[in-house]
């Protein structure tokens, strides 16, 4: 029975005196044995980096949380070309960059962010609700320099809801974020009051291509029936499963999202005034389930 046993020591350690508590962490510390591979107990020096300053230290302390190969860095960093993405030259060529305000949804690790500012963008703000992920977009802009780009830590949600209607932005930028929310039309209707012209790459839901996968009736349970604006829809539940544990998540806020159908967007986008939109490249085998891109214009 440890449990019991733990807990009777915690007990007794939270009635302690606090000099006595220091105390047996120092006897503690001094103690216990240290050398490479052995855990260290914590204390303040361990948050200290006492090599010489460089953006290898700084790209370190996310070590194998990287999912972007960052320019300079591929060594250490991810196997995903996030900071040369033909989708943002893509959308650049229907909708240049230059010049224009736009509004970035889950920049993860600043790779896109680079590339629009790189590309004449008068300002990028991306919202980032991983703090984990927010961190290492800062860690990037000051390796990088990003210019005229700014990171807000918090939920993309809550920021178009709480934005004003009469604040826009050039372009709304919304890569790899549509699959990992928790409310897909809801969030396309709050992009479409802040812009008139938006980005989207996503996954979407078609049961015969997702019923490949040996994954697939763990990964996705009910369904719901939908209404948002009038428009009504399926929302496909999606778990997260153990990838909820992985290093460097790159999901959503929550435990499952809703995914919808490739229709469903492209619908919902022209019921919400987008009369333009065109298609980008369409992948219905992707190990992650179909996805596609698209550009919407009003
Ligand atoms: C799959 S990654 C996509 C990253 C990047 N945009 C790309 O296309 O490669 C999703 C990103 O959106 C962030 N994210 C998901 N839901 C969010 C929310 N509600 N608010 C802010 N960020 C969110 C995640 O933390 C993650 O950085």
């Amino acid at each position: 029975m440890i449990a019991p046993e733990l807990s009777l020591r915690r007990r007794i350690a939270r009635r302690l005196p606090a000099p006595l508590k220091i105390l047996i962490k120092q006897v503690r510390y001094t103690v216990l044995p240290k050398g490479p591979g052995l855990p260290r107990p914590r204390n303040a020096t361990n948050e200290y980096i006492v090599k010489t300053p460089s953006a290898e230290n700084a790209i370190s302390l996310f070590a194998g949380e990287w999912s972007s190969k960052l320019p300079g860095f591929e060594s250490i960093t991810g196997p995903t070309d996030l900071y040369d993405d033909h989708r943002v030259t893509w959308f650049n060529e229907l909708a240049p960059f230059k010049d224009k305000t736009v509004l970035e949804l889950g920049p993860l690790e600043a790779g896109h962010t680079r590339q629009m500012s790189q590309l004449g963008a008068k300002k990028v703000t991306a919202v980032e609700a991983n703090s984990r992920a927010y961190l290492k977009c800062l860690i990037a802009k000051e390796i990088y320099g990003i210019e005229r780009a700014e990171f807000l830590l918090g939920s993309f949600d809550k920021f178009l809801e709480d934005t004003p209607q009469d604040m826009r932005w050039d372009s709304i930028f919304a890569c790899g974020v549509l699959y990992h929310s928790q409310d897909p039309l809801h969030l396309l209707d709050l992009i479409s009051q802040h812009t008139d012209r938006v980005f989207i790459w996503t996954h979407f839901y078609d049961r015969a291509a997702l019923k490949k996968s040996p994954d697939f009736s763990r990964r996705f349970s009910s369904e719901t029936e939908y209404e948002v604006r009038g428009f009504k829809t399926t929302y496909y539940k999606q778990h997260y499963n153990a990838n909820l544990f992985s290093k460097g998540f790159t999901g959503g806020v929550g435990r499952t999202s809703y995914w919808v159908t490739r229709d469903a967007i492209v619908g919902f986008l022209k019921h919400v005034g987008f009369s333009r939109i065109e298609l980008g490249s369409v992948a219905p085998n992707h190990k992650n389930g179909p996805c596609f891109s698209l550009a919407a214009f009003r």
